[in-house]
Order: C-alpha cells, then sequence, then structure tokens
C-alpha cells in the first residue's frame, strides 16, 4: 500500500483526481469504478473542473458503482444513482451506455448481481477503483464479517452504517436495511484502488484498515494484500498512523 497523508480535504480530492485523470489520459477507455458518499465530492468537483477546463475526456469511459440501497428508485434524493448524476455524471461527457450502478429495483436481485459481475468481465475488468471507508472500516456496504472473497451480493447494512447515514434521511426509520455491493473479492480484482478518508472519525479505521491486522472485522484492511492501493488521507484521518510512510508500498 502506498500511504499518503495530506493536509487537507482539498488536497488529498486534488491528489486522486490527478491519478484519475493520468489514467484516463493513458488509456481514454478506462474502466473506473466509483464510490458515493461525503468523501468523494471533492474528487468528482475537481475531475468536473478538469473537464471543464482542461477538457478531461470522459466519452469512452465505462464506470461501474460499488454499490446501492435495496428499494430506492433512481429519482429517490438519497439512492446512489440520483448522487452520481447530480454530483458527476450530468457535469462531464459520460455516456449514460457506459454507466453501470447496482439496482436497487431489481426483482430477481441474485441475477442482479450475478450480470453485475458479468459486465465487469465483459468490459475487461476494473482499471481503477476509487473507494471510501466507514468508520466501522467497511468498503462499499462489505460490514465487517463480510467474506474476504465476497462478490457482488445483498448485504445487510450494520447499526453503525445505518445511524452514520441517517444524517441524509428525515428519519432513521427511513434508511434503507439493505443494500447491492460488489464484494470484498470484486474490489480486489480491480487493477488499482485508492482508498480515500477523510476527518477525525476515520482515524480508527484507517489505522486498522493500514497497520492492523488482516481481518474481516475490518473490510478495508483485506486492501493490504492488493498489489496496488494507494490510500489517500487528510491530516485528520492519518493522526493514528505510527508507521514511516517511506516504508509503505
Ligand atoms: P462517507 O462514507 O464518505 O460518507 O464518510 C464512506 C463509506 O461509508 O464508505
Amino acid at each position: 500500500m502506498l500511504v499518503i497523508v495530506k493536509d487537507t480535504y482539498e488536497e488529498m480530492s486534488k491528489e486522486a483526481a490527478k491519478i484519475v485523470a493520468d489514467r484516463l489520459r493513458k488509456k481514454p477507455n478506462l474502466v473506473l469504478g466509483l464510490a458515493t458518499g461525503s468523501t468523494p465530492l471533492g474528487l468528482y468537483k475537481e475531475l468536473i473542473r478538469m473537464h471543464k477546463t482542461d477538457g478531461l475526456d470522459f466519452s469512452k469511459v465505462t464506470t461501474f458503482n460499488l454499490d446501492e440501497y435495496i428499494g430506492l428508485p433512481p429519482s429517490h434524493d438519497q439512492s446512489y444513482h440520483y448522487f452520481m448524476w447530480e454530483n458527476l455524471f450530468k457535469h462531464i461527457n459520460v455516456d449514460p451506455r457506459f454507466v453501470h450502478i447496482p439496482d436497487g429495483m431489481a426483482t430477481d436481485i441474485d441475477a442482479f448481481c450475478q450480470w453485475y459481475e458479468d459486465e465487469i468481465k465483459r468490459a475487461g475488468g476494473i482499471d481503477l477503483q476509487i473507494l471510501g471507508i466507514g468508520a466501522n472500516g467497511h468498503i462499499a456496504f462489505n460490514e465487517p464479517g463480510s467474506s474476504l472473497g465476497s462478490r457482488t451480493r445483498i448485504k445487510t447494512l450494520t447499526k453503525k452504517t445505518i445511524e452514520d447515514n441517517a444524517r441524509f434521511f428525515p428519519r432513521k426509520e427511513d434508511v434503507p436495511r439493505y443494500a447491492i455491493t460488489m464484494g470484498i473479492g470484486t474490489i480486489m480484482d480491480a487493477k488499482e484502488v485508492i482508498l480515500l478518508a477523510n476527518g477525525k472519525n476515520k482515524a480508527d479505521a484507517v489505522k486498522a484498515a493500514v497497520e492492523g491486522p488482516i481481518t474481516a472485522m475490518v473490510p478495508a484492511s483485506m486492501l493490504q494484500m492488493h498489489r496496488k492501493a494507494t490510500i489517500i488521507v487528510d491530516k485528520e484521518a492519518g493522526a493514528k498512523l505510527t508507521g514511516e510512510f517511506e516504508n509503505y508500498g
């Protein structure tokens, strides 16, 4: 793992955007794995700026999002479909035919999950996967205890995740209980991953993921086994790391 600690959220976001733009310039038909949540918003803002001012071209990019709540239609303002269109896709020149987000309204969830895995394969695999991390160490909706080899499937959200996400819903009862999520095995198959984390409420999760043992109880710790993982954090999220950064990687 390469660990990069930046002073601020803005610098963290710009560092990630630089990597995405570099990969995209080298491979215009990049297969890009995308995440939702508050963490990648700065990255998406910077990518939009690069598109508008530097002509960064997304027209040949294929995207796969990590997850979606079950039971929320794309028009719901808390669905991840809505999030992605509002915060990134509608501002860049991505081809809607190349956008993939799990279908939270799928009637046959198992068949949908298999189709999603097949689509990733058909696209040639994910070149670069963007990740956030939950305060409980989750990646996507792979909550603590998730199988380290898991594939795209339905997961039950933990109490902690429901509490963390309640801020986006009128009432805690409105937070969906289930989600479709890429598995840890799916994420590990990406050729490169970037995990972003900011803020002091992520410091324990970052510490456990980077310097703790590899355990299903901290799903992000599995990234220690990835051949090309970059962890970019702000100072607050990196505050508990004790390793010498020159020695990571
Ligand atoms: P956040 O969520 O970016 O809103 O903190 C990250 C996550 O839960 O993976």
